[in-house]
């Protein structure tokens, strides 16, 4: 069987061959990922060769707008949507903000919508804003131990008058991997659309949205390797359904309903170089002729193998300590490599010290509040957060541990 070749993709990214990183091992990724070179190039090379209004009658104008709508149509391929389905914007939070505003005017007496206290807040507040005297918010709560959610409790705040859940693929915290495709179902059933924050899932595999069933899809790019965008994915039967965010005479464009600032060209043309990477990987690693999703699902797997591993390492180390509390599942089945644990003294203080050993680890409550006091973590001191991607390497989990074992 093909496994992941761990040199081949470490040196697709030009940060491991920094000098000011050199020795450093990186376990912060879940705040943002490293770019990767293909990525690099395009944004600095747009930035040299077709630094102009794009669109325009003239070459470098017309290359630069096909390089935007090629990154489009590219990833929508990656991701298994339409191209008019998928739209960029600054950044998920500002993404859910606009989105929340174009569900507003659609909201009618006695709808309810469902959050969850498991999500970052980016995919919480703006919803719950919604509430008002006429439209109810219902909290989908995590268990306050395992910080699972429960598909029976949430059956049990559905009902016909649910036009809205919103949920975490998984949390930058627990992350437990949500069986999402149920919740879909679960949520169609009763009329409800399904608003899907990918943005600690996808780094770990860029998902066949179709697959997941979300209405509504979230990511954000600077933590999958890509330019600092929000990728956004509107399913064609929703988006007529919604008010229109942009000016007046761009809504019927697909890439201008919910994006009322003005496109960043040259990072939206960058997005190419995050298929350029799928693509290089693809056929390093397999080498025939595929779709794009075909190749992200091929690729996916090889990606969650290799993190499964290192996740097993580091899990089993972990467990065996009774200083700590692991938050969300305690083994490598189910959930991404990203490894939140509540510490018996201030989590940045051990965050500072692995500092020492070349560890780049957060501290912090990760915008996930909601989600520590569901927990029962006090918010002030926060969660010390160990979070790698494909990238990572053995050699670094090995350091991380050496470097754990002498801080806590
Ligand atoms: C799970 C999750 N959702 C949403 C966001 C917000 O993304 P952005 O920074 O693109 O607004 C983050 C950022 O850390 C996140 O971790």
């Amino acid at each position: 069987m093909t496994t992941l070749d761990i040199d081949f993709v470490r040196a697709q990214f030009p940060a491991f061959e920094q000098e000011n990183l050199r020795g450093w091992a990186f376990f912060e990724n879940a705040g943002g990922s490293y770019a990767c070179g293909q990525v690099i190039d395009r944004l600095s090379r747009y930035y040299r060769e077709t630094k102009v209004q794009p669109y325009g009658p003239y070459p470098a104008a017309k290359r630069a707008g096909e390089e935007m709508d090629s990154a489009r149509t590219r990833l929508a391929g990656l991701l298994n949507v339409e191209t008019d389905e998928l739209s960029f914007g600054p950044s998920t939070s500002q993404n859910t903000y606009v989105l929340a505003n174009a569900f507003r005017t659609s909201l009618k007496d006695g709808d309810e919508i469902i959050v969850t206290n498991q999500d970052h807040e980016a995919n919480s507040g703006v919803w719950r804003r919604l509430a008002s005297d006429a439209v109810t918010v219902k909290e989908w709560q995590v268990d306050p131990q395992t910080g699972s959610l429960d598909l029976a409790d949430l059956d049990n705040l559905l009902s016909d008058r649910t036009k809205l859940v919103t949920m975490p693929h998984c949390s930058n915290i627990v992350a437990e991997i949500n069986d999402v495709a149920s919740v879909a179902k679960m949520a169609h059933a009763v009329g409800a659309l399904l608003v899907v924050d990918g943005v600690s899932f996808a780094p770990h595999g860029l998902p066949d949205i179709t697959a997941t069933g979300a209405d509504i899809y979230l990511f954000s790019m600077y933590k999958t390797f890509g330019p600092h965008q929000g990728a956004m994915v509107v399913r064609n039967h929703v988006r007529d359904q919604l008010e229109n965010q942009g000016h007046y005479f761009n809504a019927d464009y697909s890439d201008k309903r919910f994006t009322p600032a003005g496109p960043d060209h040259a990072q939206i043309s960058a997005v190419n170089g995050l298929v350029d990477y799928y693509e290089t990987l693809y056929a390093h690693h397999f080498g025939d002729e595929a779709g794009l999703s075909e190749k992200a699902r091929k690729m996916n797997a090889l990606f969650a193998a290799h993190e499964k591993a290192l996740t097993d390492q580091l899990l089993t180390w972990l467990r065996a300590r009774n200083d700590l509390r692991i938050l969300g599942p305690v083994t490598a089945d189910n959930r991404a490599a990203t490894i939140a644990i509540q510490t018996n003294r201030p989590a940045l203080d051990i965050a500072t010290e692995l500092a020492d050993h070349k560890i780049m680890a957060g501290a912090s409550d990760f915008y996930a509040v909601r989600l520590l006091e569901g927990l029962n973590v006090p918010t002030d001191s926060g969660v010390l957060r160990l979070s790698f991607v494909h990238y990572t390497s053995k050699a670094e989990i090995d350091q991380l541990i050496t470097a754990l074992d002498q801080v806590l």
